[in-house]
């Protein structure tokens, strides 16, 4: 049975708070399909927002405070407005916090607010629910009191229509809201992850993949239609990108790039780098050469899709997990084994991890009549020589977040 998220985020903010929020707002998690770790070297990525979601269900206070409650945690969260400060006890508060702080420094006034937030976005499996709580924050703001981001600052509040809804966001007004939820994670959780995830949760489209070239910020939807299926296996090992491998990744990449006398490994390709080997450290090399391997599947990728030719797609994905395990060394031995145990079932056309790694989550793309068939084998497999369980989750594309 489909279950109903809006009336469930609803019932927790009532429990907490002792009455109905006047608004929901709601932003998609998302998978990386193609292209990883290439975000921030300005390369391509092709992404699928899905039908796991946040929803922030979120009512104006008029005293200065802000109290937050989850689904996911005991606790409520208090603090005051003028107060934005991390709390080692409720981490996942910062990334509210964290929003509230970036609109802040860009003038965007907002008042106390109770909220709620409840979702299925999995944490720590590589589907961004910390950008999804982000977009979710930001759309609810807009919601409490109208702004509007423009590259230079902020234009004219959008007016609610009779009904109270307001117009939906621009691209532009998108990309900047992406920004900001990207400047929260990146100054106030201090990961320094590209702008993939907010990205994706805003831009998404059904039944699409979307392409995002990081170098122009231009996103172009890519149609995934076909006798397919995106099925989600969570290792259940958790990855959190607070850990500091990401950040070290990223500064292998820079430090790459800097040896190479270019701005971003963008600029790089495959004879490039093999002509400047010596330029590099080892480290340097292998994460240079998984990068500029990436972006170029990311490429071939999306002409792949284009002419539906799913097959040499879910090549160029087990391509990538092999880039990720072997040179980048952003995978686990549980990321390994379900992408070995994906690609020895038949309905399997490709695998990889998904997100940062260390953890998380692989991505499938199955040929749909082996759905069921291949859930079954990887569950059964995985226990078996794992000892850990996993339970196969389907993914459908979905619209971003509005
Ligand atoms: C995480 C980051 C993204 C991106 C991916 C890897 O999800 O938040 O910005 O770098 O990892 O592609």
């Amino acid at each position: 049975m489909q279950r109903d998220l809006n009336s469930e985020v609803v019932t927790l903010f009532k429990r907490h708070f002792g009455h109905a929020p006047p608004h929901v707002a709601r932003a998609p998690g998302r998978l990386e399909l193609l292209g990883n770790h290439t975000d921030y070297n300005q390369g391509l990525v092709l992404a699928l927002a899905v039908d796991k979601f946040v929803y922030f269900a979120a009512s104006p206070r008029s005293d200065g405070w802000i109290e937050i409650a989850s689904s996911a945690f005991p606790e409520r969260e208090k603090f005051a407005t003028l107060k934005l400060e991390r709390n080692p006890a409720a981490p996942w508060a910062d990334y509210v916090k964290g929003v509230l702080n970036e609109l802040r420094k860009r003038g965007v006034p907002f008042g106390g607010f109770n909220a709620a937030i409840h979702g299925t976005v999995p944490m720590g499996a590589g589907m961004s629910s910390s950008a999804a709580i982000e977009v979710a924050t930001a759309l609810t703001m807009r919601r409490l009191r109208p702004y509007s981001l423009t590259t230079t600052g902020l234009g004219t509040p959008p007016q609610p229509d009779r009904g109270g809804n307001l117009p939906p966001l621009t691209p532009q007004e998108k990309l900047e809201m992406a920004k900001l939820c990207q400047s929260a994670e990146n100054s106030f959780v201090a990961v320094q992850c590209g702008l993939l995830d907010q990205i994706s949760s805003l831009f998404g489209k059904a039944h699409h993949a979307i392409e995002i070239d990081f170098q122009s910020l231009a996103v172009e939807p890519v149609p995934m239609l076909g006798e397919i299926a995106i099925v989600v296996c969570n290792t259940g090992v958790k990855h959190s990108l607070v850990g500091g491998e990401y950040n070290e990744l990223r500064a292998h990449c820079e430090s790459a790039a800097k040896a190479l006398g270019v701005k971003t490994l963008r600029a790089v390709d495959g004879r490039m780098l093999a002509a400047n080997r010596g330029r590099l450290s080892d480290c340097e090399y292998a994460c240079a050469s998984h990068v500029v391997g990436e972006i170029r599947r990311a490429v071939y990728g999306a002409r792949a899709l284009r002419d539906g030719d799913f097959e040499q797609f879910g090549q160029f994905m087990f391509q990538s997990h092999e880039s990720s395990r072997d040179n980048f060394k952003n995978s686990t031995p549980a990321l390994d084994l379900l992408v070995e145990l994906a690609r020895a079932h038949p309905a399997c056309l490709g695998a990889r991890l998904t997100g940062g790694g260390f953890g998380g989550a692989t991505i499938n793309l199955l040929r749909r009549a082996g759905v069921e068939d291949f859930r079954r084998h990887i569950a059964a497999q995985y226990r078996e020589r794992s000892g850990r369980e996993t339970e196969p989750m389907l993914c459908q594309t979905v619209d971003g977040a509005q």
